[in-house]
């Protein structure tokens, strides 16, 4: 495929109306993310630049325009009129794309990946198309529109909406997806030739085919092979069905990719995570964002893992991770978080109820229990006991500590930023440091005991 040949217009100015939102339809998300991204994702991975795509807006303009990269062009379209009217809107950018191909994309519809955009180009190439839309079958046709046929099943008649349908018609089974390659000339001629005269009194992009083939034009369909990933949602319903839909088609592509996932109740993974071979997934894990994760990891159960990276033979127990990297054959949780801007070393043991935020762990570092690490820099093979503390905030200003390599902090040691450790410092159990200790010292700060022999019997209430 050639770039310079191909732009691309996506349909984002619909209300929504079905799907009760109060900002664009585009917006709603699908595994955490917009569907309107999904589709941009989808058209760029095809091979369109980001200036060769055209978002029509409408509904929620301001809202849909922050969420669109750098470069995407917009199209206004002010009254929501039909499909085929907010293509009209994007008539500019369709002169400036003359003799090019155009991908029309529905903004409700994620799952047209860049490998179908791609077979129907080749499909509409191969016949000389003036338009080609991609299809499927698919057992439940409900809301979407008809592909009428010839008699022989053969040649492309055009497509009818299900509310103009004929009770015949809506008996088939081979749906609409809604998104379509057309030659651009032809499209902007047929565009002037789309008419109102419908059921919802709207100008239907899905005419232009049935248009084209009365102007002479060869039109087809290319159908796709899995019917999931041609469905749009228009109610809230099908969007959790779109939800779970993606679920299974990210699950489908990573068990491909030799991850194991034995359970998957509430395993949720974004597309766009990268997991390595013979990573265990286990039940209510969450990996949202661009996370990578190693070879050979366990993660989860009800894990968090967002924005992260982490590396291979890591074991993530029930905890929070949260854009921060883990080194190699890290084991944490469970019952923590590592809060954004952490990197943690290799072979570190965090144990349970340990957050760590904005500091960097040298690997072989221990933190079993109830340990609280904040804005540090930790050296190699440390060892927190239970409950140590960095205080790291006076109410106004936060402040770094720094701890040398092999430094013990013992029990309920708190650490009053900022000091630093030297390598080897010891702290005693129950210290509260507010002085730097030079390398290999003991702190101890704390005071002496008193013992008053026998006393305790004076408070007892039989006073034996
Ligand atoms: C449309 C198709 C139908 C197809 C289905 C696939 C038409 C007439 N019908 O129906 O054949 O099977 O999609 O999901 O095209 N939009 C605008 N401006 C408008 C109207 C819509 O930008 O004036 C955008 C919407 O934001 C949405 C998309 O176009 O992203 C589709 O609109 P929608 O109302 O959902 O069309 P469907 O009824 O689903
Ligand atoms: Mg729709």
């Amino acid at each position: 495929m050639h770039n310079s040949e191909k732009a691309a217009v996506i349909l984002a100015a619909g209300e929504g109306k079905r799907m009760k939102t109060q900002s664009a339809k585009a917006l709603c998300q699908v595994l955490f993310r917009p569907i309107l991204e999904w589709v941009l994702d989808n058209c760029s991975q095809a091979g369109i630049e980001q200036k060769n795509i055209c978002v029509v807006v409408g509904k929620s303009a301001q809202e849909v325009c922050e969420i669109l990269p750098d470069g995407v062009q917009t199209a206004l379209q002010e009254q929501r009129l039909g499909t085929g009217h907010a293509v009209m809107c994007a008539r500019d950018f369709l002169q400036r794309h003359r003799g090019e191909d155009i991908l029309v994309a529905l903004g409700d519809a994620p799952f047209l990946f860049p490998e179908l955009l791609q077979s129907a180009w080749q499909e509409h190439h191969a016949h000389k198309n003036a338009a080609t839309v991609i299809t499927a079958q698919v057992e439940n046709a409900h809301g979407y529109g008809r592909i009428l046929r010839e008699e022989d099943g053969t040649g492309l008649l055009g497509i009818v909406e299900e509310r103009d349908a004929s009770e015949q018609q809506r008996a088939i089974r081979e749906i609409n997806s809604g998104t379509y390659w057309f030659d651009c000339d032809a499209l902007l001629q047929a565009l002037e030739r789309l008419s109102p005269a419908n059921a919802q009194g709207e100008y239907y992009l899905t005419d232009t085919l049935s248009v084209l083939r009365s102007m002479g034009c060869r039109v087809g369909a290319w159908q796709a092979p899995d019917p999931r990933c041609v469905l749009g949602a228009n109610t809230r319903g099908e969007l959790a069905g779109l939800n779970e839909t993606a679920r299974r088609l990210v699950f489908d592509r990573l068990y491909e990719a030799g991850v194991d996932i034995p359970i998957t109740d509430g395993v949720i993974i974004d597309p766009r995570a990268e997991i390595g071979i013979q990573t265990m997934i286990l039940p209510g894990t969450v990996i949202k964002g661009k996370t990578t994760v190693g070879a050979a990891c366990t993660i989860g159960p009800n894990s968090w893992l967002e924005d992260a990276v982490i590396g291979d033979g890591c074991t993530v127990k029930a905890t929070y991770i949260t854009r921060s990297e883990l080194k190699e054959r890290v084991s944490i949780g469970p019952f923590s978080q590592v809060r954004p801007d952490c990197v943690i070393g290799q072979d570190v043991k965090i144990g349970d109820f340990v957050e760590i935020k904005n500091s960097v762990i040298g690997s072989g570092t221990h933190a079993s229990h109830l340990t609280y690490i904040g804005d540090t820099d930790c050296g190699e093979r440390v060892n927190f006991g239970c409950g140590v503390a960095v205080a790291n905030y006076n109410g106004r200003q936060k402040f770094r500590s720094v701890i040398g390599d092999d430094c013990f902090i013992g029990c309920n040691t708190n650490l009053v930023s900022p000091v630093k450790l030297g390598n080897g410092a010891y702290t005693a159990a129950g210290s509260t440091v507010t002085v730097d200790v030079p390398g290999d010292a003991i702190c101890v700060a704390r005071s002496r005991e008193v013992i008053l022999p026998q006393r305790a019997k004076k408070y007892r209430k039989d006073k034996k």
